[in-house]
This record gives C-alpha cells, structure tokens and sequence, in this order.
C-alpha cells in the first residue's frame, strides 16, 4: 500500500505533529481547522521544525522545500478532496469526535479509513456514529511529539476490518513508525500505564512524600525516564491527564484507583494546565 494523500482533522499539537510526519515521509498533507489561528501555528511550527532539520543536516534544503510543498491547510474538509486516508486529532471529547466522523463520512467518500487519534476513548463508541463505515473507523493513537516518538499504538473497536487494520499498519509503517496493537479497553495500554502513574507521582507530591522537583529526579535518573512524571503531566496537560483518568475510571467498572489526584483536579480547575497555559506543576513564565 503507498498512500499518497491524507486529510488531518485538528491543527493542534497532535494534528500538526502527524501531518509534519506525513509529510516528511512523501505523503501529502492537508490540516483542516476551523481555527485559522490554529492553521497559523501548524503552519510555522512545520516551517521551524524544516529550518531546523535543514540547519542540523538531517535534511537537505530541497526535501524540507518538497516537505513544505506537501503540506496545505485548509478551514473545511470540502476543501481537503482526494485524501485517501482520514485521521481525527480534535480535541478529547466524544460528542465532538462522533460528529467530525459523521463530517468525515459524508466528505470523504467510502473507501477512505476514519481513524482517530484518540488517546483513551473507545473506538467502538466512536465508530457507532457512522454505522455504514464502522468496518472503516480504527485508533491511531500516535504520541506527543510526534516527530520524535517512535509508537503508533494501533485500536481495533469491534467491526473494524482485517483491510482496515492491515492497511493502517503500512500507513504507520510509510510515516516512519512503529505500529503496534492494542484491544478496545478505555486507555489502551499507554494510557492505562502510564496515567496511574502520573497521578501516582500526584498522591506521592500531596502526601508530602517529596517535592516535585524531587519526585522528577528520582524518576527520570532512577528509572531513567527522559522527563519526570509530574514534568510530563504538564507536557501532555493536566486537564488532559485529568481527563484520561476519568475516561478509565468510568470505562474500567468506576475503579476508584482511576479516580484523578485531587491536587490535580485543583490545579485544573484553576486554570493551570501545564505547558500550554505557562503554569502547571511548574512555571514556565520565564522559560
Ligand atoms: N517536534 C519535533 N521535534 C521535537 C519536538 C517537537 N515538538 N520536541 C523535541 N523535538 C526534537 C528536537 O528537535 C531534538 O532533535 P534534534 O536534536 O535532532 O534537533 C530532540 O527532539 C530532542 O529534543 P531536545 O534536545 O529539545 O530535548 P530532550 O532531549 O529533552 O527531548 C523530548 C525532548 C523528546 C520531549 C523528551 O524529553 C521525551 O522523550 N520526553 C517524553 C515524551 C513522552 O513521554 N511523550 C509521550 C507522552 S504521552 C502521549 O503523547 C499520549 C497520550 O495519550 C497522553
């Protein structure tokens, strides 16, 4: 299979780091965002990490000129016709997902793959908002940044086809990553993982255990984790790993042991999210 063209629901973080991918990769890309903000970030944050790929010898000028050349954006998926492949990276919330997939459907034809890049939802759920192309709708659960992340943690919900998981291996394996499967349980297995410990890494700050900045030490030289729990917390967003928690805690029999820290819910709630919003754990005012 060689795909050559593919439409990318969401200009956000995830959105801008798949078609980056894509489209250094040969495919051609188009973002579609309502935002034209958003498109305006996806697009200079495409051209910074093509000037710096350039300036450290990973690429020569004219394939960064012919990875620019493949990527387009665009603010409405009539705009985005040919795509031979359809991946949603909207933000974490079903109602919203089920209807950027009935869009999907309707714009994008019967032969195209509807995958999300959902990150704890499930597919099953997801694909019942097309029940015609359900055999169609798989999880493509790629990883923050994408470009550097090696993972395309691949979802099957219940009627999706053997076509459609074969084809959306090659298509992982044509962007340069490595898929590799998981069944339809709320997290998956990333997020099933690695969120209990994120909050774990909470419940030991609000216990008094350790500080943050200590918490992080220990984790990143004794488990030799690149970033700390609580630094990764904000990386990802704290209303992101809030969320995530709550998705496993009402998908896994209300297991208490899912329910978010409570010191992260406050820290949400208080508008800290991490990296995005300059405050989180730590502060990134000043860099
Ligand atoms: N886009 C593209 N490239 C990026 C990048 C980005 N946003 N951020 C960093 N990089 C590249 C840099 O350009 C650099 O490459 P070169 O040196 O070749 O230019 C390389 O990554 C290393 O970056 P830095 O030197 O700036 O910093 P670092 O060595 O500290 O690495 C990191 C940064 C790659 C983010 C590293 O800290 C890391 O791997 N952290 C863990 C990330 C992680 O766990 N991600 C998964 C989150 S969970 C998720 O995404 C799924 C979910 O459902 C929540």
């Amino acid at each position: 299979m060689s795909t050559k063209k593919i439409a990318v629901v969401g200009g956000g973080t995830m959105g801008s780091g798949i078609s980056l991918t894509a489209a250094t990769h040969g495919i051609e890309a188009v973002i579609i965002d309502i935002n034209e903000d958003q498109l305006g970030r996806a697009k200079s944050y495409h051209e910074k990490q093509c000037a710096r790929a350039v300036s450290k010898e990973r690429m020569t000028q004219d394939e960064s000129d012919k990875a620019i050349a493949r990527l387009s954006y665009v603010s409405s998926m009539s705009e985005a016709s040919g795509a031979e492949w359809a991946v949603e990276a909207a933000t974490e919330n079903v109602e919203i997902k089920k209807k950027i997939f009935t869009q999907m459907q309707e714009n994008f034809g019967n032969e195209v793959v509807l995958a999300t890049n959902t990150s704890s939802i499930s597919i099953t759920d997801l694909a019942s908002a097309v029940p015609e192309a359900e055999h169609r709708v798989i999880g493509m659960h790629f990883f923050n940044p994408v470009p550097v992340m090696k993972l395309v943690e691949v979802i099957r919900g219940d009627n999706t086809s053997e076509e459609t998981t074969a084809a959306t291996v090659a298509l992982s394996e044509l962007m340069g990553k490595v898929p590799v499967l998981a069944n339809d349980f709320a997290g998956f297995v990333s997020n099933r993982v690695l969120m209990p410990m994120i909050n774990e890494a909470f419940h030991a700050w609000s216990d008094g255990v350790a500080e943050p900045k200590d918490i992080d030490s220990i984790m990143k030289l004794g488990c030799a984790f690149p970033m700390g729990p609580l630094r990764l917390a904000d990386y990802i967003g704290l209303d992101v790993c809030r969320d995530i928690m709550m998705v496993m805690y009402k998908g896994l029999n209300q297991n208490e042991k899912y329910l978010p820290n409570e010191k992260l819910v406050a820290l949400v709630e208080a508008g800290s999210l991490g990296d995005k919003s300059g405050q989180g754990v730590y502060n990134y005012d000043k860099g």
